[in-house]
């Protein structure tokens, strides 16, 4: 049977992508305009700044990702587009977009779950992607059922992974308060160390001496798939006000003590709901996946636990339109399609089970 391609727009953040991927997962192309330069001396992302820059590049991004793949639009399939969650005014880009190119060509549109697109993020194949990293972390998709981290900037949660569809996801457990991503990037910027800061915490900490900074890990001794970033983040505040570091060195140590507490904590309760799931596949994924500690940490305790860990290449764990392209092929194939009318939440499909701002210390 002929595969079937599908376009892809991403535009929830400050990335503006667009993608051609089959329902096999190949990827014909992949395009990605970052805004991170734009958002930089802000210190994160400014909402209005995302739209308007979203509506500049996301016709030429588009038109790119088709003249890659050697595809007019009449060859397309379907097209998919990241209608939740994220900025409303960045997402209404893309989905107005979509709906206007399938509109014109006659096209299927199908709405997808950024999140979603996220943990499917495994079955993207790019013929440019290694089959193994360098920490032996395999880029070959798991089985289903696999259980999955998901950390960027915007989220951190748990998820068991049925099947490809929004209901075969369940929420295991997330954050209570800030997102693994953002605790690195608040914490780069309490360091004074520019924005993203994951990148540069990951580079630092590498000479850093952990031992150095005591700091309690939130959430430890808390059975259950939670997490709590925002009190590490403080506990970094408050050494800094108390005795700023006087040079590279303790700021390195900072970083490494920091980026410890933080990457056990998501590995420890990775492995613990895939065991208590009894699955064999564990998956990380997410920007902070790029992460070497993190990366290093899970391939080791995935081995210790006889579980197989599949970390996606770099391209696939930061946002993209491969893997919402990826993740509408495969509701397209289920049969499920949207209507023209369409619209962009701010709200998830992926019913949530953590409350947010409960805190470290309060009730279960
Ligand atoms: O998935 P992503 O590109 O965008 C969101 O959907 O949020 O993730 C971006 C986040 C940022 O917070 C960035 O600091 C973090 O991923 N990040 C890292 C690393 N590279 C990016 N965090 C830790 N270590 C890294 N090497
Ligand atoms: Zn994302």
């Amino acid at each position: 049977m002929r595969p079937v391609w599908v376009l892809g727009l991403e535009s929830s953040c400050d990335e503006t992508a667009a993608a051609v991927v089959s329902t096999d997962g190949d990827v014909a192309s992949d395009v990605v305009h970052s805004q991170v330069a734009i958002h930089a001396p802000y210190g994160g992302v400014v909402p209005e700044i995302a739209s308007r820059d979203h509506l500049r590049a996301m016709g030429p991004v588009v038109r790119e990702a088709l003249a890659r793949a050697g595809r007019s639009l009449a060859e397309i399939d379907a097209i998919a587009v990241t209608n939740r969650p994220g900025l409303i005014g960045a997402l209404l880009v893309g989905v107005q977009l979509a709906k206007g190119l399938a509109w014109a060509a006659g096209k299927p549109l199908v709405g997808v779950d950024h999140l979603v697109g996220h943990l499917l993020a495994p079955f993207v194949r790019r013929p440019s992607d290694q089959n193994a990293d360098a920490l032996g972390a395999a880029a070959i998709p798991p089985a289903f059922p696999y259980v999955a981290a998901l950390a960027s900037g915007g989220h951190t949660a748990i998820y068991r992974v049925d099947g490809p569809l929004a209901r075969d996801v369940r929420e295991l457990g997330a954050t209570r308060d800030d997102a693994a991503g953002e605790a690195f990037d608040k914490v780069a910027k309490l360091l004074g160390l520019g924005y993203p800061g994951g990148p540069v915490i990951d580079r630092l900490a590498q000479r850093g001496d952990p031992s150095r900074v005591r700091l309690v890990r939130p959430m430890a001794h808390r059975k259950g798939f939670e997490f709590s970033f925002s009190g590490l983040k403080t506990q970094i505040a408050q050494i800094v006000a108390k005795a700023p570091p006087r040079d590279e060195q303790e700021v390195a140590d900072l970083c490494a003590a920091f980026q410890a507490v933080a990457t056990t904590s998501l590995v420890e309760k990775l492995i613990a709901a895939a065991r208590a799931e009894g699955v064999r596949d564990v998956v990380l994924t997410g920007g902070v996946a790029a992460n070497r500690e993190l990366r290093a940490r899970a391939a080791e305790a995935a081995r210790d636990n006889d579980l197989r860990l599949t970390v996606p290449p770099f391209a696939s764990c930061t946002d993209n339109a491969a893997m919402i392209a990826y993740a509408g092929a495969q509701r397209f194939a289920a049969g499920e399609r949207d209507a023209l009318d369409l619209g962009a939440s701010s709200v998830g499909v992926l019913p949530r089970r953590t409350l947010r701002g409960a805190g470290p210390r309060s009730a279960p």
